[in-house]
């Protein structure tokens, strides 16, 4: 998803803005550009494809300046290309604009504009922003007025439908930057005699921990000082935090790729999901959720809304606050249950899953179950999102940023607080505090149980060596384990472009075993619970029609001849198996997709933070 860096100070722009733009690779991009403001001039660049093509067009036009807006953009309107690429300026060349997001209503103000004269340059619904801005500026200095570029931008946010992060520049006045957000994400980084402005910290971190999270509908002025005005045009007060993480955190270490760091960190991470939050009476205590027990006790219905890896976890939660709590639970995805007319009354609790807390359809989903007055709860991971601020409540994962395009430790934070909160609803209803204090205990071990299948990697890169070739897998799994098939198979497609389909084990019969053969590799994960002997005859079923398996399992018990390969996982609760079994997937996608050359971090056509519908 499009991503957003700015820089206004002393120092020189271009390689601020470029190595800010590299922070934000992870997003997904087909094409970047900066523009710098030198005196009364703006140098503008732009490149499509990677940065890299960016880095050599500077070095050969090095571009002067301290104050400047960098873009990476992901197409929606208009095919990636160096004239779709952001920045787009205005027809004089003067005013120029970053924007993340869709202009919903660009066709219509383009279709006046055009009467107006502007000849547009891109396929683009942002270049209307810029024209627009520079109407209104006009507008004024053509009436022999002081030209205002805060009032001009402020003027043509009015004009906006959709959703946008938008930062503008312009030689008219020289070291000033205008920011603006209604629906995606800006943050504001203030340093020491400069300032930034980002999509998120991540381009900010190594220059300042003191950062400003832009409400919606709030536009910041920065010249020298920054100014927060509100959509009424009133000056408002936004509380400076710091940065919970630092830059070497969000660097990617010793690791070759984002994506194997964090799957490398799930013991650390899992831990900081559930630290201070598992009381010794074998309950959980999560004060962001902001409801007293009273409200917790009287919800009849649980709806879950996510999209991507975060759905699967919350096809994991469903079974977890059902198993514990017998309150009913339906997972939607979000991008549907917004459009459909969801049953909610004051009695139903929605939950929204959503790693980056920007995810669209998401944040659209909880502004339609609030309007339907139900109390939303969120789980997110980066602190200060839009999901995040707009929920009644929530409970952050504490995982740390996740760069990987491809989710990984956010998933097993995801289920852990999805089992703290199974936990807290269950011990209010009918799960007994024996029962309670052992869950405690099982899951105080999974940080560990991690790490012991962490040791496995080599195992499992060899395996991937074996069955790198294929272009056809198929995950099956069977009550718990049943979404995190889905999300193997997930993380395979997303970063090895191999078909992989998750399947529930015994529904295979009814379709997927039409496809298997010696080519087609079945992953079951098959541990020893209630259903274990049921895997065994799917697995029975598999190997009849000369099929390979890849068995995930904690039997101690000898697969026999039913596996082609096994991969042996510590023993758990069967509820909790899901943080340990998904484990190896993940790694196995890996190293399939490494095997194979592909660009594991930023995987083709795919988006970390997907800001449009
Ligand atoms: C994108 C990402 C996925 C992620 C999904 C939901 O598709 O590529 O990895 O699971 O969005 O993201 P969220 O931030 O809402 O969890």
């Amino acid at each position: 998803m499009c991503g957003i860096v700015a820089y206004t100070g002393s120092r020189g722009a271009q390689q601020i803005l470029v190595e800010g733009l590299k922070k934000l690779e992870y997003r997904g991009y087909d094409s970047a550009g900066v523009c710098i403001q030198d005196h009364k001039h703006l140098g503008l660049m732009r490149t499509k494809g990677k940065l890299v093509e960016l880095e050599t067009a500077l070095q050969a036009g090095p571009l002067a300046g301290n104050v400047g807006i960098g873009h990476t953009r992901w197409a929606t309107h208009g095919a990636p290309s160096v004239m779709n690429a952001h920045p787009h300026t205005s027809v004089d060349g003067q005013i120029a604009v970053v924007h993340n997001g869709i202009i919903e209503n660009y066709s219509i103000i383009k279709i006046a504009l055009e009467k107006e004269g502007v000849v547009f340059k891109s396929e683009t619904d942002t270049e209307v922003i810029v024209h627009l801005v520079h109407k209104f500026y006009k507008a004024r200095t053509d009436a022999g007025e002081p030209g205002d570029l805060a009032k001009a931008v402020s003027e043509a946010l009015t004009h906006l439908e959709g959703a946008f992060g938008i930062v503008v520049v312009s030689s008219y006045e020289p070291g000033v930057l205008v920011g603006a957000r209604r629906g995606s994400p800006l943050v504001l980084g203030v340093g020491d005699g400069e300032f930034f402005l980002a999509s998120d910290v991540a381009p900010i971190v190594e220059h300042t921990q003191k950062v400003v999270y832009l409400d919606d509908n709030d536009m910041v002025v920065l010249n020298g000082t920054y100014k927060i005005t509100n959509q009424a045009n009133a000056e408002v007060r936004r509380e400076v935090q710091n940065i919970e993480f630092s830059a070497e955190q969000v660097a990617r270490g010793n690791f070759e790729h984002f994506m194997l760091k964090e799957i490398f960190e799930q013991p650390y991470t899992v831990l900081n999901s559930m630290r201070g939050r598992i009381l010794p009476e074998g309950t959980a205590k999560l004060n962001g959720l902001n409801l007293v027990n009273q409200e917790m006790r009287s919800i009849q219905r649980v709806i879950i809304a996510a999209c991507g890896t975060s759905f699967y976890a919350a096809k994991v939660g469903e079974y977890l606050i059902e198993e514990l709590s017998g309150i009913p639970v339906e997972v939607e995805y979000a991008s549907e249950f917004r459009y459909r007319n969801p049953i909610i009354t004051d009695r139903t609790l929605v939950f929204v899953i959503s790693q980056s807390g920007e995810t669209a359809d998401t944040l659209a989903a909880l502004r339609e179950a609030k309007q339907k007055g139900a109390t939303v709860l969120g789980i997110c991971n980066v602190v200060g999102s839009s999901i995040a601020r707009e929920t009644d409540g929530g409970v952050y994962l504490h995982a740390g940023p996740e760069i990987g395009v491809a989710s990984t430790k956010a998933f097993t934070s995801q289920v852990t607080v999805l089992t703290l909160i199974a936990l807290l609803m269950g011990r209010m209803r009918r799960t007994s505090a024996e029962e309670g204090m052992k869950i405690c205990k099982a899951l105080a071990k999974i940080p560990d149980q991690i790490k012991e299948i962490l040791l496995l990697n080599d195992q499992i890169k060899s395996i991937a060596r074996e069955f790198k070739d294929k272009e056809n897998f198929l995950f099956l799994g069977r009550g718990y384990n049943y979404p995190v098939a889905l999300e193997g198979a997930l993380k395979l497609k997303e970063i090895s472009y191999i078909h992989a389909e998750g399947y529930p084990a015994a529904e295979m019969k009814h379709g997927p075993i039409a496809l298997i053969d010696s080519n087609m590799p079945t992953v079951v994960i098959a541990p020893t619970d209630a259903l274990f002997d049921k895997m065994l005859s799917n697995m029975q079923e598999v190997k009849a029609r000369g099929g390979r398996i890849i068995a995930i399992t904690d039997a101690e018990a000898d697969l026999g001849k039913l596996a082609d390969y096994t991969i042996v996982i510590p023993k758990t609760l069967h509820m909790l198996t899901p943080l340990l079994s998904v484990v190896p997937l993940q790694l196995l996608a890996y190293h399939v997709a490494v095997m194979r050359g592909c660009d594991v971090d930023t995987p083709r056509n795919l988006a970390k933070s997907v800001t449009v519908e």
